[in-house]
């Protein structure tokens, strides 16, 4: 024991010791310290928690993972440093961007405009499941097993529709940007990732006007989704998985990688499907032929093998569950 004083003392301190000990153990902004004083205990009440508090082989991922950065922008967390705003201006090297300041008060006068997700705490046990496109996820019936998490997030163009057995119907979170964006029905949450100003006036222009037909590209210039439900990627957030989980690999992260970040951060159990090559190697859509070798692998933009590499480091250190398949 820490208090070795004499008797008297030691009873007199106890109920503030308990209180200090107590609050030090539930106090979620307080793991660092429970960790350095080896106190055994969890961050959340799932069987395993993202966040360990007693596991000394955790280096690897806290020099990565920090919570100070969060994944989504609200109206209070939309000033960007010059830093992140060049970076991200960068990305797609938009020519004449409009105001970022005056463009961000019109989408949160548009959607909802507060924090979310930010309700960690050692009784909660938020489940998710991420799944991605690849083609090792046909046939291999994982459906029902994807749906039975809190959250199952999809990205780009995923249907559900005619692969139910194999992904899954429900779909609680769809991340997409102009160019890869698809109707969603009334009660998925979609979360537009920016990578330039003129995306975040598309979801507004998709949601009202519809004048806005073409990025670089042709984009749909209206999309059905509950405007109640639309949240948008943190611009500074895609800078910290960039520099600190990529280490500068890539231009930019890919939207699975961005997807499987967004739930390391917010949730406390995370699966993985439809990550990666399929069993013979081929890197293609579920949805698509065979044919369609090296879809999305090497798109140029992204570091396919590093964040694969990453991916399968997480799995190694039991933050996420990795399922290849069959
Ligand atoms: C997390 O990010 C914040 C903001 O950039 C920084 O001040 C802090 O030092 C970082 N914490 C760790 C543990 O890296
Ligand atoms: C953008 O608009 C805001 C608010 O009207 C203004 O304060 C700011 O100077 C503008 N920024 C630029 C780069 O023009
Ligand atoms: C969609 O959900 C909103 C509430 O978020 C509700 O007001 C609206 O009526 C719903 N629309 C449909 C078509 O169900
Ligand atoms: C994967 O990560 C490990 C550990 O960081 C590293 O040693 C290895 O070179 C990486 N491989 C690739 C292909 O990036």
């Amino acid at each position: 024991m820490i208090f070795v004083g004499e008797q008297r003392m030691h009873n007199k301190s106890l109920p503030l010791l308990w209180f200090l000990l107590g609050y030090t153990l539930r106090e979620p902004s307080l793991y660092f310290l429970r960790s350095m004083l080896g106190l055994s205990g969890n961050a959340c009440s799932c069987r395993r928690c993202i966040i360990h508090l007693d596991d000394e082989d955790d280096s690897w991922f806290m020099e990565r993972f920090n919570q100070s950065f969060h994944p989504l922008m609200s109206r209070k967390s939309s000033m960007l440093s010059d830093d992140t705003y060049r970076w991200w201006q960068w990305l797609q090297a938009e020519k004449s961007p409009s105001n970022l300041t005056i463009v961000l008060d019109r989408l949160f006068q548009l959607i909802p405009a507060e924090e979310r997700y930010v309700d960690a705490n050692p009784d909660r046990c938020r489940t998710c499941s991420v799944v991605g496109n690849s083609g090792n996820l046909r046939e291999s019936r994982y459906g029902s097993y994807i749906d039975s998490s809190d959250f199952v997030i999809r990205m780009n163009q995923a249907p559900t529709q005619g692969f139910e057995k194999d992904v899954g119907y429900k779909t609680t979170h769809h991340l997409m940007y102009p160019e890869s964006a698809i109707d969603l029905d009334n009660s998925t949450r979609l979360i537009l990732i920016p990578f330039k100003t003129l995306d975040l006036e598309w979801i507004i222009s998709a949601l009202t006007t519809g004048d806005i037909s073409k990025t670089y590209v042709p984009v749909k210039s209206r999309i059905k989704a509950n405007k109640d439900k639309v949240l948008i990627y943190n611009p500074g957030f895609l800078k910290y998985v960039y520099d600190s989980w990529l280490e500068g690999h890539g231009r930019y992260p890919s939207t699975g990688f961005l997807s499987l970040m967004f739930a390391v951060h917010i949730c406390d159990e995370v699966k993985v499907f439809g990550f990666g090559a399929d069993q013979d190697g081929n890197w293609h859509h579920y949805w698509e032929d065979n044919m369609l070798r090296g879809a999305f692998r090497h798109t140029g933009v992204h570091d396919g093998d590093y964040e694969y590499n990453i991916t399968l480091l997480l799995a190694d250190k039991h933050k996420i569950t990795l399922y290849r398949g069959g």
